[in-house]
């Protein structure tokens, strides 16, 4: 048994670390079989083991986190991965981080399934409607160890029944690329695929091209125009979702033709 895991943690690093072409990204992979949360692992990583583009991943989650104190879960099969950027952007720009690594998984199962996923404010990724990546973000500025911690919970090779059997009746539905494509994917080769893509959308962002990054997330979005509740931590928002602001949030029009910015702490759901 011991032999497998640490077959396995091996094999897919040094695999991994064959495909990507990266220049920053993945520099450093840690891959475990087994962890509480790859997000814990990553925050608690020392300066000196934490360079940019540190990769965490763990085969299964015991405590997977996701947003707003929610648990995620993560059974073997899933892609869960943390990932550590040293930011060399604006701290006004945080929020796009969320953009670009939903727009880099959105790239990744186009390129393995060729199924066009959809983003959902603040950073889900969608397809039929039904969530199948989560993304949560860990901003840490105020120590000398300044870093942002990227986490992907990508429903791959699972089951959706095993997710949505724990999700409150308020909660978008779970699917997985398992049950939409109708075959298990590589797990490698879509890591590889998302850090990819994350160094090319990051190199936007460290080079202030925000504005290149909400047009391609908009376009790969279709909440525009659609009637939205949006519950921001105080109050339910009933409206029509319009735009996307520089800074991020979502522009909403309510019922009396008013304009609402919402900032990232809103949860959307469709009515
Ligand atoms: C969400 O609630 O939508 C975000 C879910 C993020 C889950 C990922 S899985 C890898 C990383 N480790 C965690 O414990 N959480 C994130």
């Amino acid at each position: 048994m011991v032999e497998l895991t640490e077959a396995f943690e091996s094999i897919f690093k040094t695999k991994l670390a064959e495909l990507l072409r990266t220049n920053r990204f993945g520099k450093s992979i840690y891959v475990f079989n087994e962890l509480d949360s790859t997000q814990d692992y990553a925050n608690a990583l020392p300066i000196t083991q934490s360079v940019h583009g540190t990769i965490v991943i763990a085969r299964k989650q015991n405590v997977g986190k996701g947003r707003i104190g929610r648990s995620w879960v993560s059974p073997e099969g899933g892609l869960w991965m943390s990932i550590v950027i040293r930011p060399d952007f604006s701290a006004d720009n945080i929020i796009f981080t969320q953009f670009i690594a939903a727009l880099a998984v959105a790239d990744a199962i186009q390129q393995a399934t060729n199924i066009r996923s959809r983003l959902k404010w603040p950073n889900d990724v969608l397809i039929n409607e039904k969530k199948v990546c989560g993304i949560l973000v860990d901003v840490n500025l105020e120590s000398k160890d300044k870093k942002i911690v990227v986490g992907l919970g990508l429903n791959a090779n699972i089951e959706s029944s095993l997710i949505n059997n724990y999700l409150t009746a308020d909660t978008t539905k779970a699917t997985t690329l398992r049950e939409e494509y109708g075959n298990d994917i590589d797990l490698v080769n879509l890591t590889k695929s998302i850090v990819d893509r994350i160094e090319y959308y990051y190199n936007f962002l460290s080079s202030g091209k925000v504005l290149e990054i909400i047009e391609l997330w908009k376009q790969n979005s279709d909440m525009f125009g659609r009637r939205a509740i949006v519950y921001d931590g105080i109050e339910k928002i009933m409206g029509e979702v319009v735009d996307i602001d520089q800074d991020g949030s979502l522009i909403m029009k309510l019922g009396d033709d008013s304009i609402k910015k919402i900032t990232y702490y809103g949860n959307v759901t469709f009515r």
